[in-house]
């Protein structure tokens, strides 16, 4: 079955208030340029074979561009995100609505958890990885675990510019993962390392971290990211890995890059 993949437009996309250290209020977007590369990214998954669902997204919400925290998906379960900040907050109500629309089963958090859906929990193989204290709640995590009945490992976040999981930490097909090891504390370096073989561990420097080249879209054998290093694609294409770069440099002004702007649903 073909891969789908949840993306909301960015008609109402902007840098209206800061909740991470990359946004920075006035500064200004280029509506033509979000909506432009948002296109691109739309049409270059597309033609690398996965089918793009799309929600209608809503004025004076400019974050819900960034599906990836709509939820955590598990089989036919959406677990609906509960943001850590109120400005995000409303948007759980419209992401609900789409999944439930889309014949999605639907399920909350209890209401003292925060926790950033996808943005923040990332299965490799029947593991899933979940980043916690700059955005998600580590109570969330043990819930997950029992709810879907699943192995959570715990991955703790250090360095404020890399302030959800996606950020720093991407796995990739065949069990590979590109990361960043300097957003997380030692433990989860320990954790990382011991359940990622040195062949199948992939590391980013930061001039690549901080230009987002870990926020990727993987498809096959494909990745898509931000603009980024010849070492890095290099790296990439000895894993057998193609990469396809995309300016996402209007996102990046909110804290946001390819993988955030979508959700596998
Ligand atoms: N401005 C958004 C926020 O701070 C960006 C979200 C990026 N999403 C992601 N999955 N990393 O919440």
């Amino acid at each position: 079955m073909k891969e789908r993949i949840f993306m909301c437009s960015p008609e109402f996309y902007g840098v209206e208030y800061e909740i991470n250290p990359w946004m920075k209020v006035g500064t200004e977007t280029s509506e033509n340029k979000s909506v432009t590369n948002w296109n691109k990214l739309k049409e270059l998954i597309t033609r690398l074979g996965a089918e793009v669902l799309t929600m209608e997204p809503v004025k004076g919400l400019p974050d819900i561009v960034f599906t990836a925290n709509a939820a955590l998906m598990y089989k036919n379960i959406a677990l609906i995100s509960r943001f850590r900040y109120k400005e995000r907050q409303p948007e759980e109500k419209y992401y609900a609505q789409w999944f439930k629309g889309q014949g999605y089963q639907v399920e909350y958090l209890p209401e003292n958890m925060s926790f950033e859906g996808a943005g923040d929990a990332l299965f490799s193989g029947e593991v899933l990885y979940s980043g916690y204290i700059p955005r998600s709640d580590i109570e969330a995590h043990f819930f997950i675990s029992k709810l879907f009945d699943i192995k959570v490992l715990s991955l703790e976040l250090v360095d404020q510019r890399f302030y959800h999981l996606d950020t720093c930490f991407c796995p990739l097909k065949d069990g590979y993962l590109l990361y960043y090891p300097a957003a997380f504390d030692e433990y989860a370096n320990k954790v990382i390392e011991e359940n990622f073989s040195e062949e199948k561990r992939i590391v980013a420097q930061e001039e690549e971290a901080v230009k987002f080249c870990c926020n990727a879209v993987n498809i096959g054998n494909s990745i898509i990211m931000n603009h980024t290093t010849d070492r890095l694609k290099q790296v990439l294409k000895e894993k057998g890995f193609d990469t396809y770069e995309i300016d996402f440099s209007e996102y990046l002004k909110a804290g946001g890059s390819a993988k955030c702007l979508t959700l596998k649903i």
